[in-house]
């Protein structure tokens, strides 16, 4: 593993979350399976005020119909046409999900690319280069745990984690870790967790 890396990695697993790009841009939250959730975890994720977090790279798998599972990565250091709000993100993700997947990963635009990626797979190439987060609300306090990059975080989108997905993360030796005493919205936890490990960083 790469020591040195400031790498901040989220994957944020959509449970129902649409596998094609032929959802309507005007109803984001009704027949995409809460892509909408995820919507929000990219701003959270790759957004400060004034600019794009570099060092931050977003996975979101997506398990929901009708096709076989799909994974969107996008990179904060590459990615150009990104803005805060979720329609033109959205616009971004569906042109994602409109490319044929040859091999193991399709460019879907500077800094976005789509995969067939399953769970196994991502937290498979996680291990290679970060610690691997379990964010969940009976881990470990995050301020007792004295983390610093390269991280991956993983979230759960508006469920919990299916049990093979805490199985999977039990076995690949994830940390559970937990960011306060309540359940907070995913993308809520994306710029919390951003931020707690802003305030250890001398940036
Ligand atoms: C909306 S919550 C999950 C749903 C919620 N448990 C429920 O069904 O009532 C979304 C995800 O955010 C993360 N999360 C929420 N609150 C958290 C906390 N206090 N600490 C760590 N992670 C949290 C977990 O990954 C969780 O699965």
């Amino acid at each position: 593993m790469q020591q040195t890396s400031h790498l901040r990695r989220f994957v944020i697993v959509g449970h129902n979350a649409t596998t094609a790009g032929t959802f309507s841009l005007n109803d984001l939250a009704g027949a995409t399976g809460r892509l909408d959730v995820l919507l929000r975890c990219v701003n959270s994720a790759l957004f400060t005020s004034h600019g794009i977090r570099q060092d931050t790279e977003v996975r979101l798998l997506l398990l929901g119909q009708p096709n076989a599972p799909k994974t969107i990565t996008l990179k904060g250091r590459e990615i150009k046409h990104l803005n805060p709000d979720e329609r033109s993100t959205a616009a971004l993700l569906k042109e994602a999900l409109n490319k044929p997947i040859f091999g193991n990963s399709v460019g879907a635009g500077p800094g976005i690319s789509v995969s067939r990626a399953i769970f196994k797979d991502i937290l498979a190439d996680a291990a290679k280069d970060s610690k691997l987060i379990a964010l969940k609300e009976d881990g470990t306090d995050i301020r007792a745990a004295g983390l610093a990059p390269p991280l991956t975080f993983f979230l759960s989108d508006n469920r919990d984690f299916s049990d093979d997905e805490l199985q999977a993360l039990k076995d690949a030796g994830a940390t559970f870790i937990s960011l306060g005493p309540k359940s907070l919205l995913a993308s809520h936890c994306v710029v919390i967790a951003h931020n707690e490990i802003d305030r250890t960083q001398i940036l």
